[in-house]
């Protein structure tokens, strides 16, 4: 067996603390160890592997490509770019995409297009409105748009122009918003912050504010896109149209690719303003287009809320019946249950030595993210090795 520990300790940067487990082979909702024990992955990735393991359709595309062409500069064409292009905008609200390798990367992205409308369509506006608890990812521009003042503080002095309001509070908005402003930038359902969904017409209103003072509204979708939360992207949930969007982990089902997205009136580059090496390479795009042809085909989003109605329903009846349970809080298959006291790792270990990996998202909560593709029995499954976990950390009995 090989030493994972040892190895991690002695060759890796201290970045994170990993779970003990080391996977070896996938498949469908299921992965295994070295020793051929089986989990079922509810975090996937989190939230990545969107049509589950080592999917045949990604297989396949993957071989495919892999024959024909992996790479090619963005300085030519690629019949899987040119799909997955002219899919995305044919199934969205926008006009215009530029491909990433991840979500970080989509989110700069975004930000550097927002800043270049500013520059010419708002006198030089430059400020972004972002939400606290926000996750946008790790550059030194998303640490600063993100809410988490600890993956800040280290590396300072951080860029400038990026403002903080309480999430799902249209009025922190309105008394943020100045000359300068140029976007809000927000997750429709904050993830790393713990899954938080804000009211209903959060979104509806602030769209309203955004258009009356000539804002741009920027969403990252890079978790809650691509039919995670029952709908292709969470801004039809919303009954919203932003003027950018950002895609990442679940649009690739588990290889590095993410997109921007903007409404003509705002895709305001011009040759030159960006670029990328490996982004949009034809290896990534050909199982992007699939896993997006996937979802569209197979009318995933429906299915994910049938799942969702299922996972909301187990998850409250825990919050009925035990005291370390305080609240459950989601949209199709992305959840959370939140505990009385930080007990999320104790939680999320016990889990994992009953075969159900999940992700401690919070100190005091666990995430539920399995692949859009999971069985109702295995979403039974999982979910009654986590009552049975609760339950035994609350010391009550089950049945
Ligand atoms: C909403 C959101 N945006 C951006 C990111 C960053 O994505 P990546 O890790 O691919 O850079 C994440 C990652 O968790 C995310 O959840």
């Amino acid at each position: 067996m090989t030493d994972h520990r040892e190895k991690e300790a002695k060759y890796f940067m201290r970045t994170g603390r990993r779970m003990d487990l080391l996977a070896v082979r996938g498949q469908g909702t299921k992965i295994w160890d070295e020793a051929g024990k089986e989990y079922l992955d509810f975090f996937g990735g989190p939230a990545t592997i969107s049509l589950g393991h080592s999917h045949p359709v990604i297989v396949d595309a993957l071989v495919d490509q892999a024959q024909q062409l992996i790479h090619v500069s963005n300085q030519f064409y690629s019949l899987p770019q040119l799909r997955l292009a002219e899919l995305l905008i044919e199934h969205s609200c926008f006009d215009r995409v530029y491909f990433q390798n991840s979500g970080a990367e989509a989110n700069e992205g975004a930000l550097k297009l927002a800043r270049k409308w500013g520059k010419e369509k708002k006198n030089g506006a430059f400020e972004i409105i972002c939400a606290e608890n926000a996750f946008h990812g790790r550059t030194l521009q998303l640490i600063t748009a993100s809410g988490t003042e600890r993956y800040k503080a280290p590396f300072t002095p951080l860029p400038e122009g990026f403002v903080h309001v309480p999430f799902n509070d249209v009025d922190a908005v309105k008394q943020a918003t100045t000359a300068n402003t140029v976007a809000v930038f927000m997750e429709p359902i904050q993830g790393e912050g713990g899954i938080i969904v804000p009211d209903d017409d959060y979104f509806k209103k602030l769209r309203a504010w955004c258009d009356e003072q000539n804002i741009l509204l920027i969403f990252d979708e890079v978790q809650t896109g691509c039919g995670r939360i029952g709908r292709m992207f969470a801004y039809e949930y919303y009954g919203v149209e932003p003027d950018i969007m950002t895609l990442g982990k679940g649009i690739g089902g588990g290889v590095p690719l993410s997109a921007f997205l903007a409404k003509e009136h705002c895709a305001v580059f011009t040759p030159g303003d960006h670029g990328s090496t490996y982004g949009g390479e034809p290896l990534t795009t050909r199982v992007g287009a699939e896993v997006v042809s996937y979802i569209i085909d197979n009318d995933i989003p429906q299915q994910v809320t049938k799942k969702g109605e299922l996972v909301e329903r187990r998850l409250h009846s825990l919050q009925d019946r035990f005291p370390n349970v305080v609240q459950v809080r989601g949209k199709g298959l992305m959840w959370a249950v939140e505990f009385k006291g930080d007990i999320g790792e104790r939680i999320t270990n016990a889990a994992l030595a009953a075969g159900l990996i999940l992700n401690n998202v919070r100190p005091n909560a666990v995430r539920i993210v399995p692949p859009l593709t999971v069985t109702e029995e295995e979403l039974e499954q999982g979910l009654a090795i986590l009552e049975h976990v609760i339950a035994e950390d609350a010391g009550v009995a089950t049945k």
